[in-house]
C-alpha cells in the first residue's frame, strides 16, 4: 500500500510539471472577407534624447572604437533593418518642446552643449542633430517623423527648420544645408505639431493649443518637390493622453470646419501601460499575479482606441484623420541603481506578450489607427534593443516586432474564436488573442497569443477562402513570465520554429503557455 501511494505521488508530479492538459480552441479565419489595410506605420518607433536612447544607443561618434558609420552604431543599424522600421519619431517627447535645431548643426567639436532638464538634468551635447538623425533614418531604411517645438519655440523657428530640411531652391538655408554635407533636400514624411501640449509641452488649454496648431500647420511647410500630392508630409496634431475625450472633441470639431489655410492628417494619442502613476511595477523578478495585472491594464488600449475613434467618427466619418498612437508601451519602476530620469527597465517575456496584444488592437482598428510608435527604441522604457558600451542585446519585444513584419501593409481578414478565460486571483484575461491578414503575394498570416501562463492551447482552425498548400510557424516563449535576454544569455527568449499541420481546409498547432506565435500559410 505504501509503495502504491508513492507511485501515485510521482504520477501526479509528472502531470503538473510536464503535462498540463492543453485547452482546445476552435478558431475560424475567412480569407474571402478582406478588411482594412494594416498600415506599416503602426510598427513605428520613438527615439528621444533621453538617457541612453540616442547617446550610446544610436550615436557613439565617428571616433568610437565601436564599429560605426559616420558615428552611428553598425550593430544597432543591422538589427533595426530586420524590423523594417517604417518611421522614427524624434527628437521627443518632452525633449522636443525644448529642442532648438540650430544647436545641432555644423562641425561636431563646435556644437552647443546644453542641458536636458526633462531627463536627468544631464548635459545635451547636440552631437546627434538634424543631419545625424536623417542619416540614421536613411541607414535603417525608414522615414522621418519630426516633432516640432511648439512649447518653447516659435512658428518661425520650425518653419526655418523645415525649409532647411526640404527646399531644393538656392536659399540661404539650403546653401547652409549643402555646406553641412547634404545638398539634396531631405524627405520629411511626418511632422508632429507639439508633444503633450496639455502637460510637459506647455500645459496649454485646448483652445490655446488649437490656435498654435493652426499657425504651425499653415506656416511650417515642406518644400521638397518630391513630396507633393499623395506623397505630401502628413501633419499630426497633439491629441489626448488618457481616457478623456475633451481634447479629441475640440480638435476634431475644429477640423470638421477647417478651411484651406490649415489642415491635419493625424491626431496623436499617448497611452502607457503603467497601472497607476508613478510607475511602480518591477520589470523583472515578478510572478503570474503581476503578469496578469499588467496584461489586464494593457488591454485597456482596446477601449481607449474605440472611445477616441468614436469621437473622431462624429466629425470625420470618412476617417481622413488617422489616430496616431505615437507613445505606447510598458512603463515600469526604474531599475535599481539606474538614474530615475533615464527610464531604464528590463524587457521580459511579459513585454513580448504585451506588445503583441497592442499590435493586435491597432490592427483590429486599422481603418482609424494608421500609425503608432512604441516608447522607446533603444535603452529606454519598452525598448527593442539594449546596449552597454560595445555590447548589444535584442529584447523579447524586438522579436515580436520582427515576427510581425509580414503584417506591414497586409490586408486584415476576420478571425473568430472563443477561447475562454485565464483567471489569476480577481483578474480575468482572455485566454487567447489573434489577428490574421493577407499580404500582397497572397500569403495568409496568423498571429496568435496564448496569454495563459500555465496551459498550452491546442488550436484547430477552419480556413475559408483559401486553399492552403503548406504552413510554417515560429513561436516566442520562455520558461518564466519574467524571463529576459541578457548580455550573458542573449538567446533566453528567442523565436523557435513550431510544427503546424495544414490539411483539408484545417490548421492544427499547439501553442505553448505565455507565447506569441506567427504562422505563414501558403496557397
Ligand atoms: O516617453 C517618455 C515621455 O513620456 C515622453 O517624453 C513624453 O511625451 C511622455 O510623457
Amino acid at each position: 500500500m505504501r509503495l502504491l501511494l508513492v507511485c501515485f505521488g510521482s504520477v501526479a508530479l509528472a502531470l503538473t510539471t510536464h503535462a498540463v492538459a492543453a485547452e482546445k480552441v476552435h478558431l475560424s479565419i475567412d480569407a474571402s472577407k478582406p478588411g482594412a489595410k494594416i498600415d506599416r506605420n503602426i510598427f513605428g518607433q520613438f527615439a528621444e534624447h533621453l538617457g541612453h536612447g540616442i547617446y550610446e544607443g544610436i550615436w557613439v561618434g565617428p571616433d568610437s572604437t565601436i564599429p560605426n558609420t559616420r558615428g552611428i552604431r553598425n550593430d544597432v543599424v543591422a538589427a533595426l533593418k530586420a524590423l523594417k522600421v517604417p518611421n522614427v519619431r524624434w527628437p521627443g517627447g518632452c525633449f522636443a518642446d525644448e529642442y532648438h535645431w540650430r544647436k545641432g548643426l555644423g562641425p561636431l567639436d563646435k556644437r552647443v552643449v546644453g542641458l536636458n532638464p526633462n531627463w536627468g538634468g544631464v548635459t545635451e551635447p547636440n552631437a546627434f542633430g538634424t543631419h545625424e538623425f536623417m542619416d540614421f533614418v536613411e541607414q535603417i531604411g525608414s522615414e522621418a517623423y519630426i516633432s516640432a517645438n511648439v512649447g518653447s519655440g516659435t512658428p518661425q523657428e520650425a518653419a526655418e527648420w523645415l525649409e532647411y530640411l526640404t527646399t531644393d531652391q538656392p536659399t540661404t538655408l539650403a546653401k547652409e544645408r549643402a555646406a553641412n554635407g547634404h545638398p539634396a533636400p531631405y524627405k520629411v514624411a511626418y511632422l508632429g505639431i507639439g508633444n503633450e501640449s496639455w502637460a510637459c509641452g506647455g500645459n496649454m488649454t485646448v483652445d490655446y493649443y488649437l490656435s498654435q496648431l493652426k499657425i504651425y500647420s499653415r506656416f511650417v511647410r515642406n518644400f521638397n518637390p518630391a513630396q507633393d500630392g499623395k506623397r505630401q508630409m502628413l501633419k499630426i496634431a497633439v491629441g489626448p493622453g488618457d481616457a478623456g475625450t475633451e481634447w479629441t472633441d475640440a480638435i476634431m470639431k475644429a477640423y470638421k470646419t477647417h478651411d484651406w489655410s490649415w489642415d491635419i492628417n493625424g491626431l496623436s494619442l499617448h497611452s502607457y501601460t503603467v497601472v497607476k502613476w508613478p510607475p511602480s511595477f518591477a520589470s523583472v523578478g515578478f510572478g503570474t499575479p503581476e503578469y496578469s495585472r499588467i496584461l489586464k491594464s494593457t488591454l485597456e488600449m482596446e477601449d481607449l482606441v474605440t472611445k477616441q475613434s468614436a469621437v473622431m467618427d462624429k466629425y470625420d466619418p470618412e476617417k481622413k484623420v488617422a489616430l496616431v498612437v505615437d507613445e505606447w508601451g510598458a512603463w515600469y519602476a526604474p531599475l535599481p541603481g539606474s538614474n530615475p530620469g533615464f527610464l531604464v527597465q528590463q524587457n521580459s517575456l511579459r513585454d513580448a506578450v504585451l506588445a503583441s496584444l497592442n499590435l493586435n488592437i491597432f490592427a483590429r482598428h486599422a481603418d482609424r489607427v494608421r500609425m503608432a510608435n512604441i516608447a522607446q527604441m533603444i535603452n529606454v522604457l519598452q525598448a527593442m534593443i539594449v546596449t552597454d558600451k560595445a555590447k548589444m542585446v535584442l529584447t523579447p519585444t524586438y522579436h515580436v516586432f520582427r515576427m510581425y513584419v509580414p503584417f506591414q501593409d497586409a490586408t486584415s481578414v476576420p478571425v473568430t474564436f472563443d477561447a475562454g478565460a485565464y483567471t489569476n486571483g480577481d483578474i480575468r484575461l482572455p485566454r487567447l488573442d489573434a489577428i490574421a491578414a493577407k499580404d500582397a503575394s497572397g500569403k495568409l498570416w496568423l498571429a496568435v497569443t496564448n496569454l495563459d501562463p500555465e496551459k498550452p492551447a491546442e488550436i484547430e482552425a477552419e480556413l475559408a477562402g483559401i486553399q492552403v498548400k503548406s504552413a510554417t510557424g515560429e513561436t516566442l516563449t520562455a520558461p518564466k513570465v519574467d524571463s529576459v535576454n541578457s548580455f550573458e544569455a542573449p538567446n533566453a527568449v528567442v523565436p523557435k520554429s513550431v510544427s503546424v499541420k495544414a490539411q483539408d481546409g484545417k490548421l492544427a498547432l499547439t501553442l505553448e503557455p505565455k507565447s506569441v506565435t506567427v504562422v505563414a500559410l501558403e496557397q
